[in-house]
């Protein structure tokens, strides 16, 4: 009898230790660059070699370089550029506006997008796909502004001097499709350009030069 007891008790022991270690979920999947994107992310790198560095990323401590046309850049944390958040449904980055700059009409398809203004004052705002609603505010240091995923939107800086802006993203892998890039610097032909759009050919083609497009 006790021995019966005894192999109930082990057998028992045995059971929970491997339903626990069957109901483990996997903590972390460090992308594996070297491999192909997939829809669900990048393989995983190999655990044993994943290092405290797969987790940190100072890429956003300098500034990014804001001499081109639209006196701003983004310096993106995604999984391209932090593997460490593969699979995680997050991802960060850092927005810099010269003044004058403009972060222009976008979206990202992937995310939503929380942005804290760290420096500064920016304008930003985004548009309902429902009702072309427009939602924009002038934000200061420490405002939060959230931008549901898929919509439009845009920020300025608004202010005298050099914006800041840390933005986060519901993804690791948010995307970013800029409108007027999307419609000007490509060779998207300038009448099929006209026609869906009903902006001027003039416009169109001064636009296709500025942003590189043809057609
Ligand atoms: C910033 O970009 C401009 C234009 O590409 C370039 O001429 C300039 O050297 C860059 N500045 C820095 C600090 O990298």
């Amino acid at each position: 009898m006790l021995h019966q007891t005894s192999v109930v008790v082990v057998v028992f022991c045995f059971l929970l230790v491997a339903s626990s270690s069957y109901a483990s979920v996997q903590d972390f999947c460090v992308a594996d660059l070297s491999l192909p994107d997939t829809p669900s992310g990048f393989p995983c790198k190999d655990v044993k070699k994943v290092s405290v560095s797969d987790f940190v990323y100072s890429g956003l401590a300098a500034a990014g370089n804001t001499s081109n046309i639209i006196k701003a850049a983004v310096t993106p944390a995604f999984t391209a550029q932090f593997p460490g958040v593969n699979g995680l449904g997050i991802s960060t980055a850092r927005l810099d506006l010269a003044v004058g700059g403009v972060i222009p009409i976008h979206t990202h398809p992937g995310g939503s997008e929380l942005l804290v203004v760290i420096q500064g004052t920016i304008c930003a705002g985004f548009i309902s796909s429902s009702a072309n609603k427009v939602y924009f505010k002038t934000l200061n240091k420490g405002d939060v502004m959230v931008f549901p995923q898929g919509l439009l939107h845009f920020q300025i800086n608004s202010g005298k001097a050099p914006a800041l802006a840390i933005v986060s993203f519901s993804s690791p892998v948010p995307g970013l499709q800029i409108t007027d890039f999307a419609l000007f610097a490509n060779d998207l032909p300038t009448e099929i350009v006209a026609a869906t759009t009903f902006l001027d050919v003039a416009q169109i083609k001064k636009l296709k030069g500025v942003l590189g497009g043809s057609g």
